[in-house]
């Protein structure tokens, strides 16, 4: 079946502008592993639809405020992560965890400020959410329910997961010339693993693509339907979300440090979990270690992919955990490096007469996000 999204839809600018308003403005976003955030004065930056935001703990209180100075519009942390008061390094404003200024140097000598001017200084903040070990942000004023948009039951696992994650964290970003939709895409698409990743995960993991009937009919169902009710659209977008088991990895290698760190779960398969529309989290280790992808959209053809290892909890201390997650990177590089190539291809060779895709049965998952994406860009149901 042709598929409903024009090559519009990943490379117009203004089809970006208009998604990051009427999608990612109003959608809980993942932004950080909570462990970035367990210190005083420790914070992440990130963008969140188009808006710079410090995400920081002040004595405990995870807060997420405007990355963007009330003086000379200076950010206020300019590092992606760190450990740092939220001072303003241009002329030293100091911000408290409302938002509000807390300290001005030289005012009463050099800026002057009124009463009135001075408490009138407050950068806006926005809501946080933090599951298990996972923070979430909302930039709307009035956001929906978190609950509303993902089904806390089908994250059940992914917040017991999440519990465990380890406070040794590794970090890498790859600035990416692809759509972000092409990355969504691609991760529910079990078929192309076999061809893409022949020689490298596909020999660990026989990835399957499954096409369940029933949930093949209903997503048939909904999108031939024209008119949605407002319940079923939220319905939908929580199935967008979920994992847990997905294939099992009869020869999983064992290594001496499996036995330092507690494990998620008992089973030697591979996991996987999706939580839309920015995040993906994987185990290929059986639940020892963790591999967190999060898709923070640049521009139509621009996506930053930041990615975060992790292992299991340690039980105690061992000398060869940094080399361990670094052994992570060698190995999930590899991978994602023939994800990406794919894809930037794919988003170089788009223009606005390319043909559109053709989509298969097996690819229903995205077919379904297709329709429910359109209802939102077409304004059918605000979120
Ligand atoms: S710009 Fe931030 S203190 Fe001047
Ligand atoms: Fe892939």
């Amino acid at each position: 079946m042709k598929a409903r999204l024009l090559p519009e839809a990943y490379i117009s600018e203004e089809w970006f502008k208009k998604e990051q308003q009427l999608l990612f403005r109003p959608l809980w976003q993942f932004v950080a592993p909570k462990m970035l955030l367990s210190k005083n004065n420790a914070f992440v930056t990130r963008n969140v639809a188009g808006i710079n935001i410090v995400i920081q703990n002040f004595d405990g209180q995870i807060t997420a405020i405007e990355n963007i100075c009330l003086h000379r519009q200076s950010p206020l942390q300019t590092e992606s992560n760190g450990i740092r008061p939220l001072i303003c390094a241009y002329h030293g404003w100091k911000y408290s965890s409302d938002g509000k200024v807390s300290n001005i140097p030289f005012q009463d000598s050099s800026y002057r400020l009124t009463d009135c001017e001075r408490h009138s200084l407050k950068a806006r903040t926005f809501s946080v959410y933090c599951f298990g070990n996972l923070v979430f942000v909302n930039v709307s004023e009035n956001p929906l329910a978190f609950d509303e948009q993902f089904s806390l039951t089908e994250l059940e696992s992914l917040r017991q997961a999440s519990e465990l994650f380890d406070d040794e964290v590794l970090v890498t970003t790859f600035h990416t010339k692809m759509n972000w939709k092409l990355v969504y895409e691609n991760l529910r698409d079990a078929l192309h693993p076999r061809f893409l990743h022949a020689n490298t995960v596909y020999k660990q993991v026989k990835f399957q693509e499954r096409i369940d009937p029933s949930d093949f009919n209903n997503t048939k169902e909904y999108i031939n339907t024209k008119t949605i009710s407002r319940e079923e659209h939220f319905s939908v977008l929580r199935s967008f979300s979920g994992g847990g088991l997905n294939e099992p990895m009869p020869n999983m290698p064992t290594y001496a440090w499996h036995q330092f760190v507690e494990r998620y779960g008992n089973d030697d398969w591979y996991l996987n979990w999706l939580v839309y529309p920015n995040l993906h989290i994987a185990s290929g280790s059986g639940g020892y270690s963790f591999i967190i992808e999060h898709h923070q959209p640049v521009s139509a053809s621009r996506t930053d992919l930041i990615v975060y290892y992790v292992t299991g909890k340690k039980k105690r201390h061992y000398s060869t955990s940094a080399a361990v997650l670094l052994s992570h990177i060698d190995g999930a590089e590899k991978v994602l490096r023939e994800d990406i190539d794919m894809m930037e291809k794919i988003q170089a060779a788009l223009n606005a007469d390319s043909p559109s895709a053709c989509l298969g049965d097996f690819e229903y998952t995205n077919q379904k996000i297709e329709r429910w994406y359109l209802d939102v860009m077409e304004g059918q149901h605000e979120l």
